[in-house]
């Protein structure tokens, strides 16, 4: 089963990011045309990619995630834009996250080492908050410039997050489907 936990995001973010989708799109006109939007109920930020897991190691991970962690309640402001990877053609374009970084890296930190106390090898890659917008299908290293140029600069949206969710991700031609399976409560 492919799992990863991610920060719940309130409603309101999810309006914020939609109305920056159609933003976006509409100032990159024709050449945005191979990006691929995410929904914007489905948008999250990714804390932990945990991946594969064997079905029989599942309930030890919603053991592991599921319940309280030891850490306040924080806002967390979303603004600016970048696209992954670094250099060459670029593959995803996200938001930013300004005030809150901080403390998204102590809760990933936090959520990574109970993933990794299971047993279960997690990518070493440095953790980088971001909220996924879109995706290229396909890419030329000049689509990089042209979306940063119409991304935004200021602030995008607001959330406060209260806890993070270990969802199961099943992935199909019409898009992935997440379902919840266990929740962690910032105390
Ligand atoms: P992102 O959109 O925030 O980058 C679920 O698959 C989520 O896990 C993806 O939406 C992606 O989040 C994140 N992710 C991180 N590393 C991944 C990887 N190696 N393969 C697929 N998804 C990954």
């Amino acid at each position: 089963m492919r799992v990863f936990i991610a920060a719940d995001l309130p409603g309101a973010v999810r309006e914020s990011i939609a109305a920056e989708q159609k933003r976006i799109a509409a100032s990159i006109g024709h050449g945005g045309s191979s990006l691929r939007w995410v929904k914007p109920e489905h948008a999250h930020l990714t804390l932990v990619f945990i991946g594969d897991v064997e079905d029989a190691r599942v309930p030890a991970v919603i053991d592991a995630i599921g319940g309280e962690i030891d850490l306040p309640a924080f806002d967390v402001v979303f603004q600016g834009a970048g696209v992954f990877p670094p250099r060459g053609a670029p593959r995803v374009l996200w938001i930013g996250v300004e005030a809150g970084a901080r403390e998204l890296i102590a809760l990933q930190q936090t959520l990574a080492s109970r993933v990794m106390s299971l047993g279960l090898p997690l990518d070493d890659r440095a953790f980088h908050p971001h909220l996924t917008l879109a995706r290229w299908r396909e890419s030329r290293p000049s689509d990089r410039g042209r979306a940063l140029d119409a991304a935004p600069r200021g602030v995008v949206g607001r959330a406060r997050v209260e806890g993070a969710t270990l969802y199961q991700s099943r992935l199909s031609p019409s898009g992935p489907t997440y379902t919840p399976l266990a929740r962690a409560t910032l105390t």
